[in-house]
């Protein structure tokens, strides 16, 4: 069989409009700006309208991408959506965003991994190009939490926001594209973050529920880990990478990893501060800012991480 690496082609965000600053926030709990902010390095976070879905978001998202790659619909032979807030419990909001782009061929389906979904999707589409059954892959992390959020309890609504990002993979890289994945998951953990609604149990949609510390305690050491890991089985020391793309939860994780690995903090992408914790989305959203700003040039190194309810973690190399 035909052994291809899949290449980043393109890369495209989308932040709903409406911006809700820590002020705003402490205007319905008991928080202040100050808390918020230095405890998780947050300052604000967007949230969509009420006619806005997670399809909208990644459409948009999609649409961006598509055009930095410069790519067409007809292009597209699988579309993966990461998400924990689809717009309906089923079909798939992947086939919507597939609907709402005009696109009749190929495969989608939504990638559930909660905060880790973007790693999982793109570990999906890496390995059907590798393997020969897609070409070009929209790979998406979309969230709208802000429906999911419990908006009397502050301990949790003050870090979550609303986006999506979309990347192009395409077969045919040489010396660039997607180096390696690792994906973990323990599902001992999976009372520590979790939504407490679903069809099954309670036919309800449902609030999350965190113990934030609990979740903190357990966040760098198995971050830190599967980088390692992951830097191990590709051959590359952490010390080659140009840039570190984290999974946006919480300044001081960031940090946390970063320190433990000794990345120096100017190579670490932060767009916590602006958008919150995206869950899915957050690993595109900062990885396009960085793209925007000149900083992330293609050929760089690009270490990616996250973890998320489960606990679903892990890891991703790319040469952008
Ligand atoms: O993306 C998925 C993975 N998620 C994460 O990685 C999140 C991981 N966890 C965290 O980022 C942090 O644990 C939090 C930001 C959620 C909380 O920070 P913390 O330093 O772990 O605080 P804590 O939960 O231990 O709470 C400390 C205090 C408590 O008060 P007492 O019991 O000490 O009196 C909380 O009630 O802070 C209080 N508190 C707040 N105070 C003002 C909790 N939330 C707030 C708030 N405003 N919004």
């Amino acid at each position: 069989m035909t052994q291809h690496r899949s290449r980043i082609a393109g890369i495209g965000t989308y932040l709903p409009t409406r911006i809700m600053t820590n002020a705003d926030m402490s205007a319905l709990v008991d928080t202040s700006d100050e808390w918020i902010r230095e405890r998780t390095g947050i300052a604000q976070r967007h949230i969509a309208a009420d006619d806005e879905y997670t399809s909208d978001l990644a459409v948009e998202a999609s649409r961006a991408a598509l055009a930095h790659a410069g790519l067409g619909t007809e292009n597209i032979d699988l579309i993966i959506v990461a998400t924990a807030t689809p717009d309906l419990t089923f079909p798939a909001t992947a086939t919507i965003v597939q609907h709402k782009l005009g696109i009749h061929h190929g495969a989608a389906f939504d990638v559930h991994a909660v905060c880790s979904g973007f790693l999982y999707a793109l570990a999906v589409a890496d390995n059907f190009i590798k393997a020969g059954q897609a070409t070009n892959a929209l790979v998406i992390g979309a969230e709208t939490f802000s429906r999911i959020l419990d908006w009397t309890d502050r301990t949790t609504c003050v870090l979550f926001g609303d986006g999506a990002g979309a990347m192009v993979l395409s077969a045919g890289g040489e010396g660039e594209g997607l180096i390696k994945t690792h994906l973990r998951s323990d599902g001992q953990f999976c009372d520590l973050l979790y939504v407490d609604g679903g069809p099954s149990r309670t036919k309800t949609v449902g609030h999350l529920r965190m113990q934030g510390n609990q979740v903190f305690r357990h966040a760098v050491g198995k971050i830190a880990g599967s980088m390692e890991e992951l830097a191990g089985m590709a051959g590359v020391p952490i010390s080659d990478i140009d840039w570190f793309v984290p999974h946006q939860a919480n300044q001081r994780i960031l940090e946390g990893v970063a320190k433990k690995l000794a990345i120096p903090v100017e190579k670490v992408i932060s767009t916590v501060g602006r958008h919150g914790n995206t869950s899915a989305a957050s690993i595109p959203l900062a990885f396009d800012a960085a793209v925007q700003d000149g900083r992330i040039k293609r050929g760089d190194l690009v270490l990616m991480e996250a973890l998320g309810g489960g606990f679903t973690w892990g890891a991703a190399l790319a040469r952008y």
